[in-house]
């Protein structure tokens, strides 16, 4: 095994942290407050925060969307530009925070951002960005990735770079407290699956990753099994901190991975607006099927370690009962609106982003991913 591994975000964990930003921003910066449809304007986020950035020179900048576009966060480009912004706030989930990625690298950036997000160039610096987190799912908090769309093309796409991972991420349960049941679903799904892309994959000499791996699963599992308990703090403080891990790359470094069902779900959220956990769900209990033979030996293991349950084709199933039982649909005819062009839509989608060879061993095709959708119908 070889890897190299650097998570340099601070984090801060813990009721009564979002003040503790005064340490991480310097008092002579320009501030950009960032932040999404509202949501922060319910559970007294909004008022810590500007509570908190009174002695410095700041502005907002609303209504970053779920899955974060180029349309919009480039209207923040020029506020970035115009004002002079030197720190960059992501006040809310996974989107927010995604978008203020963008945002900081496309601010420093003579072409199109989204040239990022479509790979032809790399970030050579970015805005230095912090992030307060109120919806635990992506792990964008202290990561190096983004994800954002492109409406004018419904495309969803991603990047990576060392430049955007944020400064620190204040991860306070109590701002959970408003969330809905629909994604609280999303967040304990997105976590699990992160998880799996990282862990069911095949057997290598791997036994701290695996293990965390499996302690990271069995508290998302046992967050679905007390879902009656969802509006409990404690419950929000352990998905807060299950989520942060199960992306901050540590389980990843140096093993294999897959992030086919990622791949796949974007698509699907891009055409549908599929809230990205929902994409996951619909997609990845398929996609162990169709890839079961490449799997077995992972999923057996976590049926042992984690479900209790010693046949590989049962913990397929019970993974999708589980999914079931937070109100979530793995029908993929749930979501498409009798759309017949579904599967021809996400395969042509997938190629034209030279996704054709995908999965932990590059042999999950465009026909495998024919099969996956077909039985997700
Ligand atoms: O916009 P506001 O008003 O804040 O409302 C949001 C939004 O409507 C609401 N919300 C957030 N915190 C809340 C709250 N409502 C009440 N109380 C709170 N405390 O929740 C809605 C969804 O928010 P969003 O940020 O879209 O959700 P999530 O955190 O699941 O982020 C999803 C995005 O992250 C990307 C996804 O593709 C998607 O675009 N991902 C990013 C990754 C990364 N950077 O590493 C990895 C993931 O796999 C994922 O792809
Ligand atoms: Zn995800």
């Amino acid at each position: 095994m070889t890897y190299t591994y650097h998570n340099p975000t601070i984090i801060e964990f813990g009721e009564g942290k979002i003040e503790s930003i005064t340490n991480y921003i310097p008092k002579d910066s320009k501030v950009l407050f960032v932040y999404g449809g509202g949501s922060i304007k319910k559970n007294g986020v909004y008022e810590q925060v500007v509570k908190v950035l009174k002695d410095y020179t700041f502005f907002e900048f609303s209504g970053v969307e779920p899955n974060p576009t180029v349309e919009t966060m480039n209207k923040a480009v020029e506020i970035v530009r115009e004002k002079n912004i030197d720190f960059i706030l992501a006040v809310g989930g996974g989107s927010v925070i995604d978008g203020c990625k963008y945002l900081a690298a496309a601010s420093l950036y003579e072409g199109d951002g989204w040239d990022f997000l479509d790979g032809t160039s790399q970030p050579k610096a970015a805005v230095t960005l912090g992030a307060i987190l109120t919806l635990p799912a992506t792990g964008s908090e202290s990561n190096s990735g983004t994800v954002v769309s492109k409406k004018a093309t419904n495309e969803k796409r991603y990047f990576f770079s060392p430049f955007i991972f944020p400064k620190f991420a204040v991860l306070d349960p109590s701002v959970m407290a408003t969330l809905d049941d629909r994604q609280l679903a999303n967040g304990v799904v997105d976590a699990f699956v992160h998880t799996c892309e990282q862990y069911i994959t095949y057997p290598n000499n791997s036994p701290i990753h695996d293990g965390y791996s499996e302690t990271i699963l069995k508290g998302l599992v046992k967050l679905m099994q007390t879902w009656d308990k969802r509006k409990e703090y404690s419950w929000h403080e352990d998905l807060m901190l299950l989520a942060n891990q199960a992306l901050n790359g540590f389980i990843g470094a140096g093993v294999p991975q897959d992030w086919a069902t990622h791949m796949i779900g974007h698509e699907l959220t891009a055409f549908y607006g599929i809230d990205h956990g929902r994409s996951l769900a619909i997609v990845q209990p398929q996609l162990f099927k169709v890839m079961f033979e490449d799997k077995k030996e992972k999923l057996l293991q976590m049926g042992k370690n984690i479900l209790n349950i010693d046949d590989a084709n049962k913990v397929i199933d019970k993974i999708e009962e589980l999914y079931n039982s937070v109100g979530i649909s793995t029908n993929l005819n749930d979501y498409i609106n009798g759309d017949k062009e579904v599967i021809s839509k996400i395969t042509t989608a997938l190629k034209n982003h030279n996704m054709t060879a995908l999965g932990e061993k590059g042999n999950l095709t465009l026909d495998k991913v024919e099969q996956i959708l077909t039985l997700a119908l």
